[in-house]
């Protein structure tokens, strides 16, 4: 827990000129308390079947699927400027869901195969892999479904095996944002048992069920698909201290990184949490978040260049290590150029 900050009593105007170490760009440096560089940056990425084919995602501009070919090389220039981790997630046609979501575990499975390439392509980036059976499952729901409930036991059965496969295949983080309860702790004693004392777990500890999560589905095809809403699993957005009770489980279990979902809305969360636990603390700036931005510049109406830096600073100064953001190229660009 951080103390709170000792507050003295500044002598007043016009003694104290706030304004004074505003006068100069050197002074605004030496005094910033934050900072944002590249090493902030996760960049999520979508992969498709198939070879050198790229497909624009309609909701999400400047965000494509990738064929792994193309992935490869895309990863290896986001590498080139200095972007340390990359979130995968895979686009399956309809032939890969069924109601067991056993597609999941398969070891050559899309999401496998591309995790190898890009391992190979550039084995200094960091692979975070998505743990959850949406893209797998008929009705799009992150777990298995039995009389219209998610099943959560059952679930977590099933996630163990998935992240197994995903750590076999050389991916470096899996990141359950299945919202089911005691996955973390599953998932780290199977993966301590097969050898993976190594691979981490990050943990999607407070994802709330979300509006802002729609182009995603967009992306990777499973809105059309999914019945209902997440209400079950994911959290309510009127919530906090049940957010500090999710990541307190997570830990307990085993997570080496807590992540809040969506951003912006939830930056008191994101601060929260920093203050509570002290430990790696990651947002996701989500796809409904990044499609806003590119909407309003599109119009002329915002600045995306400059929106997006702030947005980000914003995460820094609510307290996150890490952002994933699909703006993480274009950040990172903007950052070299200074
Ligand atoms: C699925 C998953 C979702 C996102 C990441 N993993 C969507 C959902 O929970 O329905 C959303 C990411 C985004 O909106 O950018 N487990």
């Amino acid at each position: 827990m951080v103390p709170a900050m000792p507050i003295s009593l500044p002598a007043a105007f016009p003694r104290t000129r706030l304004r004074r170490n505003r006068a100069d760009a050197w002074t605004r440096r030496l005094v910033a308390e934050n900072t944002l560089t590249v090493d902030d940056l996760i960049w999520p990425v979508f992969v498709i079947e198939g070879e050198n084919r790229r497909e624009p995602v309609a909701s999400m501009p400047g965000v494509e699927r990738l064929t792994i070919d193309l992935l490869c090389e895309a990863v290896a220039s986001a590498a080139s400027l200095g972007i340390p981790c990359i979130a995968l997630f895979p686009v399956v046609g309809s032939d890969a869901k069924s109601e067991d979501a056993a597609e999941s575990y398969n070891p050559e499975n899309l999401m496998n195969r591309a995790i190898r390439a890009v391992k190979a392509a550039a084995p200094e980036v960091g692979i975070l892999g998505d743990v959850a059976l949406d893209p797998y499952t008929i009705h799009g729901h992150d777990g298995l479904m039995r009389d219209g409930y998610i099943q959560n036991d059952e679930t977590v059965e099933v996630l163990v095996r998935q992240a197994l496969s995903q750590a076999e295949a050389g991916c470096d983080i899996v990141a359950p944002s299945d919202m089911m309860d005691g996955r973390i702790g599953a998932i780290r004693d199977a993966l301590d048992k097969d050898g993976y004392q190594l691979t981490r777990v990050c943990s999607y500890a407070a994802k709330y069920a979300s509006a802002f999560y729609g182009p995603f589905r967009d992306a990777v095809n499973s809105g059309g698909f999914l019945k209902g809403d997440k209400t079950t699993y994911q959290m309510n957005p009127a919530n906090s201290d049940e957010a500090l009770r999710e990541v307190a489980c997570d830990l307990q279990e085993g997570a080496d990184m807590v992540m809040v979902k969506p951003g912006l809305p939830y930056l008191d969360i994101i601060r929260r949490v920093k203050d509570q636990f002290a430990v790696p603390t990651f947002a996701y700036h989500v796809s409904g978040e990044y499609a806003m931005l590119r909407a309003a510049s599109a119009n002329g109406w915002l600045n995306y260049d400059k929106t997006l830096l702030e947005t980000l600073m914003g995460f820094k100064r609510a307290g996150c290590d890490a952002i994933l953001t699909y703006g993480a190229v274009d950040a990172a660009t903007l950052l070299q150029r200074g």
